[in-house]
């Protein structure tokens, strides 16, 4: 669907077929805090078609695990790895980031991007991302959560027209400290991630016939109003996205 693929493009500034609010700037961020480089071994939990695991292979050489439970996201992480003919950098693997099929320590680096507001076992994740760490591995993640200290009724919209499982009532800090992670940068990207879903809407409202015909008028309709509510949450304080750099010892 050429019209979707540009209108990631404009808002992500890759087409990987992401589905995270990770922007390129934000996915180079992940290569420079994590240090990746050719040899490093890095794990991409919930990497759905390769976003942005594939292009950090390619951006630095290193080998990435691409692990997540859908098979036609992973189907085509495996094209576009040969696609940049990068495959012999590329391992897939079908499996959930709450049981990883991996033994203990098996790698010095991993990422995730949104994933723990997908999902409702978020320490069992994180504990899970711990076990399979080398003891100096770092992690670097992603994710949309209400904002601190909200009325009642503000955490109900947050719940409401945020992700899927976003809430996460103790914080991020401690399921973090629980699963034996340490926090060595917090970054606050709320900003970006509005910005990414104006230039959503901006690029929907610009391209209506293309994007309604590979869409579908109903479904293209839906996705702007749900974005949009969004943005007005964004604007109310409600919603917020962040990065965590950790470290695992
Ligand atoms: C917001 S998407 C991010 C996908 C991709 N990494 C990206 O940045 O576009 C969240 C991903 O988490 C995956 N996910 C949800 N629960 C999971 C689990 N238990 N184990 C592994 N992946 C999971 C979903 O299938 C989805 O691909």
């Amino acid at each position: 669907m050429p019209a979707v693929r540009e209108l990631e493009r404009n808002v992500l500034g890759c087409d990987y077929g992401g589905t995270s609010w990770t922007t390129r700037a934000q996915a180079e961020h992940i290569a420079e805090s994590l240090t990746l480089q050719p040899g490093v071994q890095l794990l991409e939990v919930g990497a759905g078609s390769g976003w942005p695991g594939l292009f950090l292979a390619s951006l630095t050489g290193c080998e990435v695990t691409l692990l997540d439970i859908p098979l036609n996201a992973l189907r085509q992480a495996v094209e576009r790895a040969v696609e940049d003919q990068i495959s012999g950098q590329v391992r897939v693997v079908a499996g959930s980031g709450t049981a990883l099929p991996f033994a203990s320590a098996s790698f010095e680096r991993l990422s995730h991007s949104d994933v723990l507001c997908c999902l409702p076992d978020k320490l069992e994740l994180l504990r899970e991302c711990h076990r399979v760490a080398t003891s100096d591995a770092r992690m670097h993640f992603s994710v949309i959560q209400p904002a601190p200290k909200l009325s009642s009724s503000d955490y109900q919209e947050a719940l409401d027209v945020g992700p899927p499982f976003i809430d996460a009532p103790g914080g991020y800090e401690s399921l973090l400290r629980e699963s034996g992670w340490r926090i060595l940068d917090r970054i606050d990207v709320t900003s970006e991630y509005q910005q990414s879903l104006q230039k959503l809407v901006d690029g929907m409202k610009s391209n209506i016939p293309a994007l309604q015909e590979a869409l579908g008028a109903d479904e293209l309709a839906s996705q702007r109003q749900h974005r949009e509510e969004q943005i007005a949450l964004i604007e109310r304080g409600i919603l917020q996205r962040e990065v965590f750099v950790t470290s695992a010892n």
